[in-house]
């Protein structure tokens, strides 16, 4: 039997689909090498926007003829569905998609032994689970192993920030944070099986505190401290942050844990009061301002990373002129920015004034514009320098590689074959907005 798993949305996305991964392979399944030779079929879905989860129907479709076509050969198809998608539409996924055979939610992913075993059992079922179970998931999860030289680890899950645009707290559940042991011990096998970077995953993730094996609550610096002592952990990183969850101990490691990368990925969303408010953003403009003074007083080479909603509910010109200030403050070397998109259920979708499409799209486009030339900037600076990169995959051509630098900016290098994987000194020959390209030194 074979499996094939799409990934839609963040992240932790791709940890979960890396983890389904892991109990297939427990039950006897292989990696399909395309979709339509799969005998099991999941998309794990994301529903940020509206977009996001429009799509996943629209693949859903397409993948049906798949299925039909494979049932014209004599060939059963199994249809999963897993993720954000499945907790914020329940049975209606069922209703727009009837071909699906399951439907996991994030937290209840795996029950999907139990669930396959049903299956083959009866066909013609629909089955489905959101619930918000009381057992930890992680507990109940084939043993994790690396699959290349940097791997996703989930520490923390769930967000209780509700910021009023956002489905998070309604798809993920509640902040949980796996005990400090476990993720350690997790830890410990994907190095020994040869990651040499961990990126600590977590809704929000600087929120973490989990207990220790006496009982004790422990923060992410704790954490990060702690995995800085394992033999073989050349690089952390974690995302993602919120704003107001930056404390002193964790700006503190920016300063005295070299595996840490001088990188930080801290979503501000707007640089309008006003608008942070209506978002229940609990950090104002100013607040941000002053974490990035400590985070550079600590460690002056950082480059920031962030997310920003253009066009939220009453953004005036004047709004989303100090989110161009911030920009201009802040200076990202590297961000994401989105067009608001009202989510049914969140608070933000009933406010007045929502904005037309039309200022939406005109505001995206200017903040877009002013971030890719700070990106640029900073890309065009790193040219002559010598950094160290880690190769994760090939190129498109011939003999190169593409690693990932502290900054997590793309590399580009012709190297020999055994760099996969490893951390190598370049000297950076070229930059454009969105890789750099090098050589070996
Ligand atoms: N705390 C999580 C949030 C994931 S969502 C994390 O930061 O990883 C990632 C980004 O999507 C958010 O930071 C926000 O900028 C954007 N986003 C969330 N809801 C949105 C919405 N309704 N419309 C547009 N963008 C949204
Ligand atoms: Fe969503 Fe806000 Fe939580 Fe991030 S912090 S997941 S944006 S509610
Ligand atoms: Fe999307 Fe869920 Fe991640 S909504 S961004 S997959 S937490």
């Amino acid at each position: 039997m074979k499996y094939y798993i799409k990934t839609f949305g963040c992240q932790m996305n791709v940890y979960d689909s890396g983890r389904i991964a892991g109990i297939l392979k427990t039950l006897g399944y292989t990696e399909a090498s395309a979709l339509p030779e799969a005998d099991l079929v999941i998309f794990n879905t994301c529903h940020i926007r509206e977009k996001a989860a429009e799509k996943v129907f629209s693949d859903l479709g397409r993948l049906n003829i798949i299925r039909e076509e494979r049932a014209a050969r004599g060939l059963d198809t199994v249809i999963g569905v897993t993720g954000c998608v499945v907790q914020a539409e329940d049975e209606q996924i069922w209703k727009r998609a009837p071909f699906v055979d399951f439907a996991l939610g994030p937290l209840t992913y795996h029950r999907l032994p139990e669930v396959l075993a049903k299956i083959s059992r009866k066909k013609n079922q629909f089955i489905i689970d959101t619930d918000f179970p009381a057992e930890d998931k992680f507990d109940f999860l084939p043993e994790n192993y690396a699959s290349g030289g940097c791997s996703f680890l989930a520490v923390q899950e769930g967000c209780n920030n509700f910021c009023t645009y956002c489905v998070v707290p309604y798809t993920r559940g509640a902040e949980y944070s796996r005990p400090v042991e476990a993720v350690l011990e997790e830890a410990r096998r994907l190095i020994k099986s040869g990651s040499v970077e961990l990126n600590l995953l977590g809704q929000n993730v600087n929120s973490y505190h989990g207990e220790d094996a006496s009982g004790h609550e422990r923060n992410l610096a704790y954490l990060i401290r702690r995995l800085a002592e394992i033999d073989g952990l050349q690089r952390i990183r974690y995302t993602t942050s919120y704003p107001a969850d930056m404390d002193d101990e964790l700006i503190s490691c920016y300063r005295d844990v070299p595996q840490l990368m001088p990188f930080l990925h801290l979503p501000v969303q707007s640089g309008s009061d006003r608008i942070l408010k209506a978002m229940n953003r609990r950090h104002t403009s100013g607040d941000y301002l002053k974490i990035i003074d400590k985070l550079k007083a600590a460690n002056p080479n950082i480059g920031m990373s962030s997310d920003f909603i253009v066009g939220f509910p009453g953004e005036t010109d004047t709004d989303f002129r100090a989110t161009l200030d911030i920009v201009n403050k802040v200076q990202y070397i590297q961000a994401f920015s989105f067009k608001y998109s009202p989510r049914p259920g969140t608070p933000a979708a009933l406010m007045p004034g929502q904005i037309p499409e039309k200022i939406k799209k005109e505001r995206l486009e200017i903040l877009q514009n002013l971030l890719f030339d700070y990106q640029l900037h900073f890309n065009n600076q790193c040219v002559g320098k010598t950094m160290p990169v880690l190769f994760e995959q090939k190129g498109r051509h011939k003999g190169q590689f593409i690693g990932r630098t502290p900054y997590m900016q793309n590399l580009h290098a012709e190297l020999p074959a055994d760099c996969l994987n490893h951390i190598i000194n370049i000297k950076v020959t070229g930059a454009t907005t969105n890789s750099l390209t090098g050589k070996g030194v």
